[in-house]
């Protein structure tokens, strides 16, 4: 019989780790914005490559970017036949989850290095192996983040409005923007939302 291992640290960090959407503060400095982005790229890749690029947005960028992102998505609300009111409201939510986090960075992501296919099968398969390592890469961020008692959150607004986020930072063509993290300090007051505990019997078979 073998000894089970005692659990890890790390284990208790990830079972911590919450989307924390009060933040506060002011932003983080910027070695601890680039340690969080080194972090990030040691995530898993495929095929050895290095696909994420983060870009840190100033405050001053935050109003136009969401203007551009707003414009975006009111067109697919529209196209949903969403009642504006509602839209109001969605955008305005946005606009101060963009204007408000004491830092925000945007990760992307390029297609150097992966395999190019002919057919479509392939070609998606293989574009889901990079947004595979973008999400360990996110992760990544958010536990560092968490550990070191920060507050962060997931925002996947920039995958709905590519083209809007890359011409509103003036980014290069490859980069495809994926989602925001924002960052700051937890407000003293903020409780995540309830996390249902999972259940094996659900996200778990043998076969
Ligand atoms: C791909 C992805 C997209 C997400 N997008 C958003 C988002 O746009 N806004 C937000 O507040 N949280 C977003 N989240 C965070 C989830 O809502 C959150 O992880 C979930 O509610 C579980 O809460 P926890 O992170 O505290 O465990 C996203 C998470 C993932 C993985």
């Amino acid at each position: 019989m073998t000894d089970t291992p005692a659990p890890r640290p790390i284990e208790d960090a990830i079972r911590a780790r919450r989307s924390i959407r009060g933040l506060e503060g002011p932003p983080l400095p910027p070695e601890q914005v680039e340690a969080l982005v080194l972090l990030a790229c040691t995530a898993p890749a495929p095929h050895h490559t290095q696909p994420w690029r983060f870009v840190e947005v100033s405050p001053e960028r935050r109003s136009a970017l969401a203007t551009a992102m707003g414009e975006a998505w009111r067109a697919d609300l529209d196209r949903d036949g969403v009642p504006v009111a509602q839209q109001d409201r969605a955008l305005a939510r946005s606009r101060r989850q963009v204007e408000g986090a004491p830092t925000l960075l945007l990760g992307c992501l390029v297609a150097d290095g992966l395999r190019v296919y002919q057919d479509d099968r392939r070609a998606r398969a293989e574009w889901g192996l990079a947004q595979h390592s973008f999400g360990a890469a996110l992760q990544n961020i958010l536990l560092a983040a968490a550990s070191r008692g920060l507050g962060a959150f997931w925002i996947s607004a920039p995958l709905y409005a590519q083209d809007a986020v890359r011409s509103a930072l003036d980014l290069d063509e490859a980069w495809q923007p994926q989602a925001f993290v924002a960052l700051g300090h937890p407000s003293a007051d903020y409780r995540p939302f309830d996390r249902p505990e999972p259940d094996l019997g659900v996200h778990f078979t043998r076969r």
